[in-house]
């Protein structure tokens, strides 16, 4: 179990929350397995109706650690990241995300993968892959042009570009924007609503709401493939490089 994951009861809800707030929430190979374990164990207990996802601090998360990724991952079923994927693809319970502040990469694509998603008024949303001389994961390439239309789900794919809170509710990438002092509470009301209601009534309807998965695998597998060969290539490790560096990436010798 990793410390910068929590992993608490709510009733009928696992809240599974990143708590890494000095990192923005960077997702470590630890804390993949963190929410999977936790996600695992919803799946098998039959007093879980729901699972919820939040983040500590002022971002929801800024994606995958560029230091991990640095280090270079295997396309492989037990690569963290990639268990990840397949876990919450395949998850059969309701999700709720409550998106606070930043979700960037993995942080927006897990959200195709989730049920109820909900923002706070400053969430923002990002897929930067191109920034990282990478590729889409999560079969976003299928999925983000399904939710929000493929004009801008290219804009976000190709260049980067952000998606504000209101941006993505009329998008439709997000159901509505949960305004109050306390966001992470009003999230979990509406997780609680959900948990209250008939479980098989609603497993059904998640069924019946579900893309094909098997395409949806497909397409994972053939990006997953791609992204791990991209870690590996000089341009990424200039991008790796340079964030932590702190200065802009130098692809002039590309
Ligand atoms: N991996 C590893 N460390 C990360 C990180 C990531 N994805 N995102 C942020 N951090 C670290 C920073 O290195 C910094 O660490 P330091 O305090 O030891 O220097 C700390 O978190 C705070 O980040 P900082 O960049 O200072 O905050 P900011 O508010 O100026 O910017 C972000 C926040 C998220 C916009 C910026 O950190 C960023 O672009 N991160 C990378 C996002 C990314 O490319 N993710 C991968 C997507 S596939």
């Amino acid at each position: 179990m990793s410390d910068y994951v929590l992993n608490e009861r709510d009733g009928s809800l696992l809240v599974l929350t990143f708590n890494r707030p000095d990192k923005k929430n960077a997702i470590t190979h630890d804390m993949y397995t963190a929410f999977c374990d936790g996600m695992d164990e919803a799946a098998a207990d039959s007093s879980v109706r729901a699972v919820v996802f939040l983040g500590n601090g002022d971002a929801f998360t800024s994606g995958n650690d560029l230091k991990d990724f640095a280090a270079g991952i295997q396309h492989s079923e037990e690569a963290p990241v990639f268990r990840f994927l397949k876990t919450i693809s395949q998850f059969e319970k309701p999700i709720v995300v409550g998106v606070n502040g930043l979700a960037v990469g993995i942080g927006t694509t897990m959200l195709l993968h989730s049920d109820l998603i909900y923002a706070s008024p400053d969430a923002v949303f990002t897929t930067p892959f191109t920034n990282l001389a990478l590729v889409p994961e999560a079969a976003s390439s299928l999925l983000l042009p399904r939710a929000i239309g493929t004009a801008k789900a290219t804009e976000m794919l190709m260049l980067g570009a952000a998606l504000s809170a209101e941006e993505a509710v009329q998008a439709g990438l997000v159901a509505r924007i949960l305004t109050g002092a306390n966001f992470h509470e009003a999230v979990l009301e509406k997780a609680r609503e959900l948990a209250s209601k008939a479980p098989t009534a609603i497993l059904e309807t998640k069924r019946l709401l579900a893309k094909n998965r098997a395409e949806v695998q497909e397409r994972m597998d053939e990006e997953g493939l791609l992204f791990a060969e991209r870690l590996k290539t000089p341009e990424f490790m200039e991008v790796a490089a340079a964030f932590f560096e702190k200065r802009p990436p130098d692809f002039s010798k590309f």
